[in-house]
């Protein structure tokens, strides 16, 4: 195995190293390390299924299944990232599971509607766009330093602030979507979350935790202050200083920490370029802590 740094600040490549191989305890104990340390892994060059997939993601926990009941994917724990249909074909921009890829392009972390969000993700390309496209990256913006970087007022007006996370109102963005049912509505229902979560398993550092795929507002506050302190977060946490864009290659595996991570998919021509990936979700066992959570207020 051999590892290289991306940038200073996150991310490593590891080249040499198969990913549909058993992996060894030792090697587990060092990606796991690694991912707290670095938050992001690309693994070069690797042959996966869905299959595969899932027993390498399972090394890092139990796998999250899909909250919407096989409307959009082959199976309940490996989620298409996809303009292709299962049986290969190129989907039109205005299929419901394109419209879905759209709202990957706002900044967000996985599973931010749970009450537990998930730990890791992996995602596999298969199909990856030419050289001479435009967008298709992945660009990754780090929360813990846009924490350490925000102005002292901005980290005042943070810290007692929630938002509100919602898997149907991905619907309020992207109307044209089809309706949940009543049973997957039920399953996922609103939960909040602080703007400023605290690591316990970082020396109770703090981060920043938004996204801009189900809401883009802030509550606690009125409406227009809401949408007006959200817009301010996107702009800042867009800078370059934060941020890692992932060029893809084709059989780029990448995994990310999504406690420490937002992410977003770069717009490209939907119609144009064919994009398939596939993703394993690593379950996460813990909620998210903000600075005047009970179980953080015991311990300082
Ligand atoms: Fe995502």
């Amino acid at each position: 195995m051999d590892v290289k740094n991306l940038s200073n600040d996150f991310g490593v490549e590891i080249t040499n190293f198969d990913c549909s191989n058993k992996i060894q305890s030792d090697e587990i104990k060092f990606l796991k390390t690694t991912m707290q340390n670095k938050h992001f892994i690309c693994f070069k060059n690797q042959k996966l299924d869905g299959n595969l997939l899932a027993k390498f993601t399972k090394n890092f926990g139990e796998l999250e299944a899909y909250p919407e009941k096989d409307k959009t994917k082959g199976k309940l724990e490996i989620f298409n990232v996809s303009n292709i249909s299962e049986d290969g074909e190129h989907l039109s921009p205005d299929d419901q599971r394109v419209i879905l890829q759209k709202n990957n392009s706002r900044w967000h972390t996985d599973s931010s509607y749970r009450y537990f969000p998930s730990s890791f993700s992996i995602l596999f390309g298969q199909e990856t766009l030419p050289e001479e496209a435009t967008g298709g990256q992945t660009e990754f913006s780090n929360m813990l330093k846009a924490y350490e970087h925000l102005p002292d007022d901005k980290k005042t007006l943070l810290e007692p602030l929630h938002q509100v996370h919602s898997y149907n109102d991905i619907r309020r963005l992207e109307p044209g979507l089809p309706e949940l049912t009543y049973e997957e509505k039920s399953n996922f229902p609103p939960v909040s979350h602080p703007v400023i979560r605290v690591h316990p398993d970082r020396n109770l550092k703090k981060s920043l935790y938004f996204t801009s795929n189900t809401s883009l507002e802030i509550g606690g506050m009125s409406l227009e202050n809401g949408k007006k302190l959200h817009s301010w977060l996107v702009e800042y946490i867009s800078q370059s200083m934060f941020c890692y864009k992932h060029f893809w290659e084709q059989n780029d595996l990448i995994m990310w920490d999504n406690r420490v991570l937002l992410h977003r998919v770069i717009p490209y021509d939907y119609s144009k370029y064919r994009r398939a990936m596939i993703r394993g979700t690593v379950e996460g066992n813990v909620p998210v802590l903000g600075p005047f959570s009970n179980e953080i207020r015991s311990t300082v």
